[in-house]
């Protein structure tokens, strides 16, 4: 069984921490996207992972050495500066896929706890071009949305429709079992978004199934879902040993730390706190509700609440860093700075005084 995982677009809403990494890169709970889709992926018997990437992506990827679970990755790459769409790597993909069999396709910038071999079955037993993986949401507005006759057949698929003219409250979850004759919908060497030219059509004659299901799903789009989705699976995560808390150190639980964090005397960490790989924390800090990428040293007095901290970043003593603030990688926020609400920093920017509107500084 082969899953091709589209992840050559571009988080904006992410910046500036997707300046530097890729969405399927970002951490949750100290383990990048790419791998737990991978291992649910390995779970589901599924053996052969094709990366739908740019450039760039591919590099990052790599780089990252992500352990595979026993699935063979390979990467089918869009033509340089001129990336494919939601469609395009599909059909680039078509003899790697080949036309014996069904396939998943994946959104890559997504966490679905989707049952991959329940899917598969419903779309085999509907004889299904496509089965999109459906999920119910408050504002369907910023997704693709699609609405059901009783047989699970989707008799309208619309993209982004405005919240007040949407069919329903089921929605994409990017997540498809396709039939090789899928590649027949799709035409060749051009930019083809699934959702805007496939998907519709595919209603229209009739070949267009639902699975709908209730667990977990996530966009990691924005910063508040992605802090969110941090603090739904912080549970779930162990933390290493081989990590050093200072004396009269409170941890309020849950908290999730990588290996080899260390953090001071009479500092207040947590509730829903993830510190990543190395991360250096003072005497005298507070953090919570925060996630902080590896590398990371956070000094003395320095209060952080409702952040996101890229990696290798340096903040000061007797810092403030408020809710919604991101903070790029390898920033340097000086002693005695605020940053307060929704500030977010720029890689490697360095910030010397206090910013007290919500702001981006680049
Ligand atoms: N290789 C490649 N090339 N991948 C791409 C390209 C491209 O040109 N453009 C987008 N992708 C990848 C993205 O990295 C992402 O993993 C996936 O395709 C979907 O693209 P997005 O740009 O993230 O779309 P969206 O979030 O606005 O909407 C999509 O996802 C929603 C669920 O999160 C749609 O599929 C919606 O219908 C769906 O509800
Ligand atoms: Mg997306």
């Amino acid at each position: 069984m082969k899953a091709l995982i589209l992840t050559g677009g571009f988080g904006t809403r992410l910046r500036p921490l997707s300046c530097t990494r890729p969405k399927i890169l970002f951490p949750i709970v100290n383990k990048p996207l790419l791998q737990w889709t991978l291992e649910r992926l390995a779970k589901n018997n599924v053996n052969e992972a094709i990366m739908a990437v740019n450039y760039q992506t591919e590099v990052a990827i790599k780089q990252h050495r992500i352990p595979r679970h026993g699935l063979h990755v390979t990467y089918s790459r869009d033509p340089l500066r001129k990336p494919l769409g939601t469609g395009g790597p599909i059909k680039k993909a078509e003899k790697r896929i080949g036309h014996d069999s069904h396939f998943l396709v994946l959104n890559g910038d997504i966490f679905a706890d989707v049952n991959y071999t329940e899917i598969l079955r419903t779309h085999q037993k509907k004889d299904a071009v496509a089965t999109i993986a459906l999920h119910r949401v408050e504002d369907p507005s910023r997704y693709g949305v699609a609405e059901l006759a009783k047989d699970s057949r989707i008799k309208r698929f619309i993209e982004k429709a405005p919240r007040e003219t949407a069919p329903s409250d089921l929605i994409n979850a990017g997540v498809y079992a396709l039939s090789p004759e899928i590649f027949k919908y799709i035409p060749k060497g051009r930019a083809v978004s699934i959702e805007y030219e496939v998907f519709p059509k595919l209603a229209e004659e009739g070949v267009l199934y639902g699975y709908a299901y209730d667990d977990l799903w996530r966009d990691i789009g924005k910063p508040e879902d992605y802090l969110e989705i941090n603090r739904t699976l912080i549970n779930s995560a162990i933390t290493q040993p081989r990590c050093r808390i200072g004396k009269d150190t409170k941890l309020n639980e849950p908290t999730a730390f990588d290996k080899q964090v260390s953090v001071g005397r009479e500092s207040v960490i947590g509730p829903h706190v993830v510190l990543g790989q190395n991360v250096t924390v003072g005497n005298n800090v507070h953090i919570q509700d925060s996630v902080i990428l590896s590398g990371t040293a956070v000094s003395d007095f320095a209060s952080i609440d409702g952040a996101i901290i890229g990696e290798g970043v340096y903040i000061g003593e007797n810092t403030k860093i408020g809710r919604g603030c991101i903070i790029g990688d390898h920033a340097k926020i000086k002693d005695n700075t605020v940053l307060t609400e929704r500030v977010s920093i720029c890689p490697a920017k360095e910030i010397s005084e206090s910013v007290l509107t919500s702001k981006c500084i680049t």
